[in-house]
């Protein structure tokens, strides 16, 4: 990768790769350190069955959708990744490191069955939902947890800014549907998962109420339960 000639030109260069931490279909991402600080930088893979048109403008739009939640996060002081730096045409976002592992590797190495975390997790889940965004990708590999138990939404490339009801209902159903299949052996996590959730509601007049959202996935998972 190549960061801009302007940058790179200066006599300590800012960006200094260090290692592949991830190699996925979408994207590559890299750690290393901005200004001596912690960075990671996602690199999108250009999809070769796309056409180069759409694969170029589906990257520009998940890049910026990304940025622009993790702007929005940071103003609200959520948990989350802070943005450095973005480069639309070359398809890279540049990111604080959180230092910590996904929910994922952390769930499948747990030995006992306490699910305090889900509950963790449907309360920032909630938050997110609460400042205006659905995620679109609510998997426990885009979740991050450090020592301190402290839990990370990455991963905003296919969220919405100002979703409908629909869109955060789905967010729970992909989440559970995760659980379900990746996690079977935290047999109360959908639950904790929903009191996580419904424990944060703070009923401002323009948002739609956790209890809501709440009906509205149970009525997708009955959706999705009746066509399986
Ligand atoms: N800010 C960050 N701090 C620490 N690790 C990160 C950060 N961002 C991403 N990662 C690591 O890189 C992995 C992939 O990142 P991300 O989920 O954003 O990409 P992705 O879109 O899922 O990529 P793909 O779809 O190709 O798998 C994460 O699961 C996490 O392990
Ligand atoms: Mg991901």
């Amino acid at each position: 990768m190549s960061y801009p000639t302007d940058v790179e030109a200066a006599d300590t260069p800012m960006w200094i790769a260090h290692k592949v931490i991830h190699q996925g279909a979408e994207a590559t991402v890299t750690s290393g350190s901005w200004m001596g600080k912690s960075a990671v930088l996602k690199m999108r893979n250009p999809r070769g069955y796309r056409t180069p048109h759409l694969d170029r403008k589906l990257t520009r739009q998940r890049l910026s959708v990304e940025a622009r939640v993790l702007g929005r996060l940071q103003y609200h002081n959520l948990t989350s990744p802070s943005l450095i730096d973005l480069d639309l045409e070359q398809g890279w976002i540049l990111m604080s490191k959180i230092e910590g592992i996904t929910l994922y590797d952390y769930l499948n190495s747990k030995e006992d069955s306490n699910t305090s975390v889900i509950n963790s997790f449907g309360k920032i889940i909630r938050k997110l939902h609460e400042v205006g965004i659905s995620h679109g990708d609510l998997t426990t590999h885009n979740v991050l947890i450090d020592n301190n138990g402290k839990l990370s939404l990455i991963d905003f490339g296919l969220a919405r800014i100002l979703p409908e009801l629909e869109h955060l209902g789905l967010d729970l159903q992909v989440l559970n549907e995760c659980l379900t299949a990746s996690h079977s052996e935290f047999e109360n996590a959908v639950n904790d998962m929903i009191a996580g959730y419904l424990s944060i509601d703070s009923q401002k007049n323009n948002l739609i109420p956790a209890k809501d959202v709440i009906s509205r996935f149970n009525e997708i998972r009955g959706r999705v339960r009746y066509h399986a």
